[in-house]
């Protein structure tokens, strides 16, 4: 049986069209969930939409409808552009389905029944942007307003049942200090370890004056607090504490990608309540960074917002895996990121004038000399051939690394940097000038070969990130990726004789929609 591999992207509020942040997360998430499926392994991937909540009910109120219509609506939108940008999700969970709905209860009861929930009542600050409950030291620090909208604080003051997630944080605290890898990327972890090691009060989980939610089991006037029914999503689309768990005990647990400023709910309440249900944790949580747009906070006031439609655009002049390529080549995966239109010609270029280039030349030379056929490498290899095959045969390995360390960036780089090696090698070996001297005529073969198997490396290395181009520009190399894993692939040479197929231009740029 394969190796099975579980992730996920956060669920997402449909209180609006998705935009370059929710798409940025979905994108690097999937290009993990291709990589390991590449590597044969049987993978289940998540991702959907978070619908309850204040700020779906004050949204959908100020657009005078109502929660369900307004998730309704943009969750399609959500769907919709998932599959517009070749997101491979095998699950898409909406918490207001019914198999969520009753698994969250049973979650509840569970808890309830571990005496880990007790009536209580709360009074202090709520940030309903957020969703989030906020300290009177730190809200006092941000003035009242939300660190992330800079909207006003509001005061609730509402009895309430809490979850002990006091009685939780030592083991959380060492669980996370024992387990280096588990929250990532280091930084972000260690700001987690602080805050921990500072106290953690226990957690209010449900509303007595909110009715768009999830009842609490135990009593009904109350509905679930958003955080504790979004977060339970990524075991409750798996079946758990349903009648038929299979998935749940095939797949969990899994790994969670996230943006940095959810890290908390994900690496504190999240395995806090794994642990009162008695449940592994996940096996890692990683927050990435934000966008910003040309140096400056994106804003749709500023103009300089990255929406649906700004990203439709691109993916409809670039294609959809070019907008895919830059995302994760924009910066470390963890960092901050910034949407600069010179970057994203940039970034356009190396896959044009680079890759695109790299693959036409080495078809259209062995076209044109080798009647398209893959010749044998032959004679002594001079040093620049052997700096290519070492670059080409070190490839797999670097990008398997980069793919396990969450360095997308350099996955998706890597594979460049052959192609522009390549491109080199082929500038400084002149094989139009070989092709006029019937002497070189080995050398020539040579200088095809090797750059015939660098680029088809390049390629499946690219999968993940390109998945219509990088299968596009293999298909040209007559190259099938039917069944076969990145090893096998990575493994494997074209042989002498080996039938190229037709040339054409990998990134020609599209008609503006
Ligand atoms: N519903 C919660 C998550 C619950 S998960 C159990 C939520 N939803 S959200 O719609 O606000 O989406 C948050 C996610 O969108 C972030 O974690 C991040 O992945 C992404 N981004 C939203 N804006 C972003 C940027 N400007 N830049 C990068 N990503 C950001 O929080």
């Amino acid at each position: 049986m394969n190796k099975t591999y579980y992730i996920t992207t956060p669920i997402y509020y449909p209180n609006g069209e998705p935009h370059l942040g929710h798409a940025y997360c979905t994108v690097c998430t999937d290009v993990l969930a291709r990589f390991h499926k590449l590597c044969g392994e049987d993978v289940h991937f998540l991702t959907g939409t978070d619908e309850h909540g204040i700020k779906m009910v004050k949204t959908a109120a100020q657009l005078g409808t109502e929660p369900r219509a307004l998730a309704d609506k943009n969750a399609q939108v959500f769907r919709e552009l998932w599959q517009e940008i070749g997101i491979c999700n095998t699950d898409f969970i909406r918490t207001t389905e019914q198999r969520h709905r009753e698994s969250v209860q049973e979650i509840i009861r569970r808890m309830v029944a571990r005496d880990d929930i007790y009536l209580g009542s709360y009074e202090g600050w709520y940030d309903e942007g957020q969703e989030e409950f906020v300290t009177e030291t730190e809200a006092k620090n941000n003035d009242y307003r939300s660190p992330i909208s800079g909207r006003p604080l509001v005061r609730y003051k509402e009895n309430s049942y809490f979850f002990r997630l006091g009685k939780y944080v030592p083991q959380v605290l060492k669980y996370i200090e024992e387990h280096p890898d588990f929250v990532q990327p280091e930084s972000r972890r260690n700001e987690v370890i602080s805050k921990l090691r500072a106290g953690v009060d226990d957690l209010s989980i449900s509303r007595a004056t909110l009715k768009w939610g999830i009842p609490l089991p135990n009593d009904p006037e109350h509905v679930v607090y958003v955080w504790m029914d979004a977060l339970s999503n990524y075991i409750t689309a798996l079946g758990y504490g349903s009648g038929d768990d299979s998935l749940y005990r095939k797949y969990w647990p899994g790994v969670h990608i996230i943006g940095k400023e959810i890290l908390w709910f994900h690496a504190v309440y999240w395995p806090a309540m794994l642990m009162s249900l008695g449940e592994p944790l996940p096996k890692q949580i990683f927050a990435h960074g934000w966008w910003t747009s040309e140096g400056k906070k994106m804003s749709k006031s500023m103009g300089n917002f990255i929406d649906m439609q700004k990203l439709r655009d691109v993916a409809g002049t670039y294609g959809q895996d070019a907008l895919r390529y830059y995302m994760v080549r924009a910066a470390s995966f963890g960092s901050d990121l910034d949407w600069t239109e010179a970057d994203f010609n940039k970034s356009f270029n190396e896959l044009a004038n680079v890759l695109g280039n790299c693959l036409n030349r080495t078809i259209k030379m062995i076209g044109k000399y080798r009647e398209g056929k893959v010749p044998d490498s032959q004679g002594a290899l001079e040093a620049i051939d052997q700096a290519l095959v070492e670059k080409t045969n070190k490839l797999a390995d670097e990008v398997r690394k980069a793919y396990l360390e969450y360095d997308l960036q350099a996955a998706a780089m890597l594979p460049i940097e052959l192609a522009r090696q390549t491109n080199g090698y082929i500038d400084a070996t002149e094989p139009f000038k070989l092709a006029k001297d019937p002497e070189k005529a080995q050398r020539l073969s040579t200088v095809l070969n090797l750059s015939a198997q660098a680029i088809m490396k390049a390629l499946v290395s690219l999968i993940p990130v390109l998945p219509s181009k990088a299968v596009e520009g293999l298909a040209q190399l007559n190259v099938s990726i039917e069944g076969k894993t990145f090893d096998e692939l990575m493994g494997a040479t074209l042989p002498a004789g080996h039938q190229l197929g037709e040339g054409k231009p990998l990134f020609p740029k599209l008609e503006r929609k």
